[in-house]
């Protein structure tokens, strides 16, 4: 069973109350503007990464960020140690973000790419222990060089009281041909956290993310878990979910549909709502802002005039809470 958008946009709404009621305390001169009945109209705030753009991504010192910066979710994109831990880290080796070359010279494993052939480090290759000893900050600077690869325990630790979680599950099929079970695990330490049930905090809402319909429909099938689901689908490849024919197919088993932004029209929009399905485009970055001049526009655009739901963002800080002259931002398209 799946459940409908109005049931995923009331979770959303409980984060964003939280959010609010937590930065009602602070002195922030935005939060004054925050009104308690403005609260379930308003849209979502997915930290993507932490405050990526800021700090480096998922490391404890982005997701805090992220929390500063009024995010009502922090998301967490997941991957497996060998002992079987789940990690925070968007990719499936460690070169891009650490300096594992240096650490673990040795610890490779060849690989051809386009024809030549590349040193990959993978996380399930290496013990929590081992990860732990990883600089995860200094690529992206030197100032963040204590930073490390939270495990997706810390980020509870961290995020909970304060905004909500949004774990993805991060190639469970290539993991689950190693003997890894991703779903289970993710399952299992939201239920030792007591947050595996829709509503069970509601201070930290849960929503599971994926771009795997296989590892969705697991979760909601075999492992008959309430919690809103999310299907990723990317711009990288030919996909018919999207379509008149594959969104009621979608509903079979998420709540809600997470596309690459460039897949996103009005249109699209429109045919997600009608069936229940909650629409959060990604990533909107001011590294990368396309057509338009500002980040800030560009979630404008999508939230208020395509009427998206909620976005994943580097930029939590420059979130449009309220439209920014509406009409300018429709007229611009
Ligand atoms: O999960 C939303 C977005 O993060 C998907 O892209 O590659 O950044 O995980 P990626
Ligand atoms: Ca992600």
């Amino acid at each position: 069973m799946t459940l409908p958008r109005r049931y995923f946009i009331k979770l959303l709404g409980s984060a964003v109350v939280v959010r609010a009621s937590h930065c009602l305390t602070s002195t922030s001169a935005k939060v004054r503007t925050t009104s308690k009945n403005a609260t379930t109209a308003r849209k979502i705030l997915v930290a993507h990464r932490g405050a990526s753009a800021y700090a480096p991504e998922h490391t404890l010192e982005a997701y805090q960020l992220a929390l500063e910066q009024g995010a009502d979710f922090v998301e967490q994109d997941l991957q497996i140690t060998r002992d079987s831990a789940l990690v925070c880290l968007h990719d499936l080796t460690l070169e891009r973000t650490t300096n594992v070359r240096e650490m673990f010279p040795k610890r490779f494993r060849e690989e051809l790419v386009s024809g030549s052939p590349a040193r990959r480090w993978y996380v399930s290759d290496f013990s929590l222990e081992e990860l732990k000893q990883l600089d995860a900050g200094s690529w992206f600077d030197t100032k963040f060089k204590d930073a490390r690869i939270p495990t997706f325990q810390e980020a509870i630790d961290l995020v909970r009281g304060k905004a909500g979680l949004y774990p993805e599950t991060k190639a469970p099929e290539v993991y689950g041909g190693s003997g890894f079970d991703m779903e289970r695990l993710l399952l299992s330490i939201l239920k030792r956290n007591r947050l595996d049930q829709p509503n069970a905090n509601h201070h930290t809402p849960v929503i599971i993310q994926s771009f795997s319909p296989e590892g969705l429909r697991k979760l909601a099938g075999t492992l008959k878990t309430k919690l809103p689901l999310v299907l990723l689908v990317s711009d990288e490849a030919p996909t018919s979910w999207l379509t008149m024919a594959g969104l009621p197919k979608v509903t079979r088993f998420a709540s809600g549909i997470g596309p690459a932004k460039a897949l996103v029209d009005k249109s699209l929009v429109t045919q997600a709502h009608a069936l229940g399905l909650s629409v959060t485009p990604y990533t909107f970055r001011s590294s990368n802002t396309g057509r338009f001049k500002t980040v800030r526009e560009e979630m404008n655009y999508y939230l208020y005039s395509l009427g998206v739901d909620a976005v994943f963002t580097d930029n939590p800080d420059l979130f449009p809470r309220a439209p920014i002259n509406p009409r300018q931002s429709t007229n611009n398209f």
